[in-house]
């Protein structure tokens, strides 16, 4: 082989690499596109679960997501929402009861046991659990809950309009009930909007039957 050829074959092999890394690198940025987070899950700054309160604890969306049938966006609970009951409950109950097991073998008072997690919310709330308290002068302040669902500013999307219609939760969040942590289930792609109103205008959602949801540029983009 000639030395031109030689570096001519190097220069050829480093511009396929050069191309391949720029295809990788552009498939990977195309994840990051907005819409396009199906699957996102992102930690959050207490370790909420899902799974337990809406599954096992049963207690209903709308105690916490509470303008879901009255304003476009379904909000996140105030620290005051959580408060209702973990005023009461600073601990998982296995952690109790562990301790008032240990409190009687050792024949000495239970003492109160305060979850880190728990303790948390207590430190946003400026909630003291011994004295069961509100902390004068300590500033409460909300928890900086992480974003799953975004879509981008362009496109109107409303809950009201969807829930009162008897669109449920599990349509486009999946089983949110099941989840330890809240991820995205749905594309929230345009073609994923859309094909659900075609299919309700053919009938072909039970349940919407008798519903008409438009498919014009304008109710979703204005
Ligand atoms: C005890 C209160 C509570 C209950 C009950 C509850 N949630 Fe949530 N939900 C939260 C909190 C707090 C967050 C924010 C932290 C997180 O994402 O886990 C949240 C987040 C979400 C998100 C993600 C929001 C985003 O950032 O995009 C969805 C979707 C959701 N909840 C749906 C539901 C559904 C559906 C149910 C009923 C099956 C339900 N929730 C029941 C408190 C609750
Ligand atoms: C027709 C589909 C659809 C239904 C039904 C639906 N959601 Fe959503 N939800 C969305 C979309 C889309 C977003 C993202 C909105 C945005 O980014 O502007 C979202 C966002 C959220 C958020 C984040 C806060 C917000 O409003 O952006 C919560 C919490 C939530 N949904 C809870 C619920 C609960 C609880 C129910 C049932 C009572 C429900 N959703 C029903 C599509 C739906
Ligand atoms: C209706 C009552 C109720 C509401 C409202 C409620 N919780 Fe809970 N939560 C409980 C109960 C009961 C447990 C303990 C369940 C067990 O141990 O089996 C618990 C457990 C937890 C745990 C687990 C503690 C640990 O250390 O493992 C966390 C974290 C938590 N809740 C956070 C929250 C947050 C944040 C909110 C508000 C968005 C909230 N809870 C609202 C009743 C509630
Ligand atoms: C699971 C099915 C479903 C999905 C997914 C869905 N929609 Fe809808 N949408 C409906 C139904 C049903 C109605 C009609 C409600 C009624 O009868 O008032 C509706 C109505 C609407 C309306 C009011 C239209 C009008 O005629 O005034 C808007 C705006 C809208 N949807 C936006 C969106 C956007 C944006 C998305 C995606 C982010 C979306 N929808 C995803 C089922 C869906
Ligand atoms: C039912 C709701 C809905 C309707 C109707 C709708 N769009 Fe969209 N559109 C969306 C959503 C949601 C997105 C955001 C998609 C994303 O982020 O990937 C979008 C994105 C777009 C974009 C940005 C490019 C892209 O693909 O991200 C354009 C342009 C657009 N729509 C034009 C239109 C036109 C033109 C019409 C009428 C023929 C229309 N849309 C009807 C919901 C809708």
């Amino acid at each position: 082989m000639g030395k031109g050829l030689l570096l001519r074959s190097i220069g050829i092999s480093i511009l396929i690499l050069l191309i391949a890394s720029g295809i990788i690198y552009l498939q990977q940025t195309n994840i990051n596109r907005p819409g396009n987070h199906q699957g996102y899950a992102p930690e959050q700054p207490i370790d909420f679960s899902h799974q337990m309160h809406a599954g096992e604890l049963e207690i209903s969306c709308k105690y916490c997501h509470t303008s879901v049938e009255k304003s476009q966006t379904a909000e996140i609970p105030a620290t005051s929402t959580c408060m209702n009951c973990h005023e009461y409950v600073s601990a998982p109950w296995d952690s109790v009861k562990l301790e008032e097991q240990l409190a009687s073998e050792q024949n000495r008072d239970p003492e109160l046991v305060v979850s880190p997690e728990i303790q948390k919310l207590y430190q946003s709330a400026g909630f003291d659990p011994q004295s069961m308290e509100y902390i004068e002068n300590e500033n409460p302040y909300s928890i900086r809950w992480n974003k799953v669902h975004h879509l981008p500013d362009f496109v109107v999307f409303d809950h009201r309009r969807h829930v009162t219609a008897g669109v449920d939760c599990q349509q486009c969040h999946g089983n949110v009930a099941a989840m330890e942590r809240v991820e995205q289930v749905s594309t929230l792609s345009m073609g994923w909007c859309v094909n659900c109103h075609r299919d309700v205008n053919n009938d072909r959602v039970t349940g919407l039957e008798e519903r008409y949801a438009s498919t014009d540029c304008g109710v979703c983009h204005y």
